[in-house]
């Protein structure tokens, strides 16, 4: 794991790490730290414009190296606007965008190709030489499919296709992690098992983590901290002080799932 960030937009950033980021409009450089100190994702006054509407509006969010955030928002509030320009999936129009150079996205479908066995879905983004069967077989381990590791996508149920996904995200050793509501599409039961899964994986792996969801128990059973995005900006960001393992009825979850809801606004 590099202790470098890229940084978005800016001059002071090697080739190498300056090649992976993503392409934003010009703006204010920022100087790189190549100290432990620096967060992983730092945001700082975050534009997005479509059109004449300002979706991201002045966002700021830092998300620590090992810290997992999840991110809440009404939906068309630019939750996933905002992940993908994390990802390097599309650009800023102002504002600051700090992220280390290996991000990996698993969105709510599992986006599978459907011509490649399970194994070679999941180490195609290896660079040459690390994609390996062992590397792909170790992932697919860590999410129980190994024994799927020859099978088409096809043959796969929708949790187990997820779970490829996820082993693709995690083969390439990321230092942040972007899912936007990867359960989404999963049946309840699959779900907690999948929440499950994800917690102990990131747990292990130590990567950033911006989790978007529309779930606010799965945000306060997951995450490190909660933010909300609303009107372009997060009116929420704060640490989950809930004692793990954690409980819906433990009081303190329950009170800060009604705040969240409040600013959701559903009341
Ligand atoms: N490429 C684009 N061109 C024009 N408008 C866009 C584009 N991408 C997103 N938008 C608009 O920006 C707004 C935010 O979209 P986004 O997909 O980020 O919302 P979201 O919070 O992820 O919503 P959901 O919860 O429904 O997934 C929406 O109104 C959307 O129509
Ligand atoms: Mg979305």
């Amino acid at each position: 794991m590099t202790t470098t960030p890229a940084v978005l937009p800016g001059s002071a950033v090697p080739p190498t790490l300056a090649a992976q980021a993503a392409p934003v409009a010009p703006a204010a450089p920022v100087a790189a730290e190549a100290t432990g100190a620096t967060p992983a994702v730092h945001l700082r006054g975050l534009r997005r414009v479509f059109g004449t509407r300002a979706v991201l509006d002045g966002v700021d969010l830092s998300i620590p190296r090992g810290e997992f955030v999840a991110l809440l928002g009404a939906s068309g509030t630019g939750k996933t606007t905002l992940l993908r320009i994390l990802g390097a999936l599309d650009r800023a129009d102002g504002g600051t965008v700090l992220v280390p150079p290996v991000r990996t996205v698993v969105f709510q479908e599992p986006r599978l190709v459907p011509s490649k066995r399970v194994l070679a879905n999941v180490t195609v983004g290896l660079p040459r030489g690390g994609a390996t069967r062992e590397t792909g077989l170790r992932a697919l381990a860590e999410v129980g499919l190994d024994r799927h590791a020859d099978a088409w996508p096809a043959t796969l149920s929708g949790g187990e296709a997820q779970r490829a996904a996820l082993a693709r995200a995690l083969v390439r050793a990321p230092e942040l992690l972007l899912l936007d509501e990867p359960f989404a599409a999963l049946d309840a039961l699959t779900r907690l098992r999948m929440q499950e899964l994800v917690g102990d994986l990131v747990r292990r792996h130590r990567p950033a983590v911006l989790l978007v969801t529309h779930d606010v128990d799965e945000a306060v059973r997951l995450a490190d901290r909660v933010a909300v995005l609303r009107d372009g900006k997060l009116v929420r960001d704060e640490r989950v002080a809930v004692e793990r393992p954690r409980d819906p009825a433990d009081p303190a979850f329950a009170e800060l799932r009604r705040r969240l809801l409040a600013d959701l606004g559903v009341h």
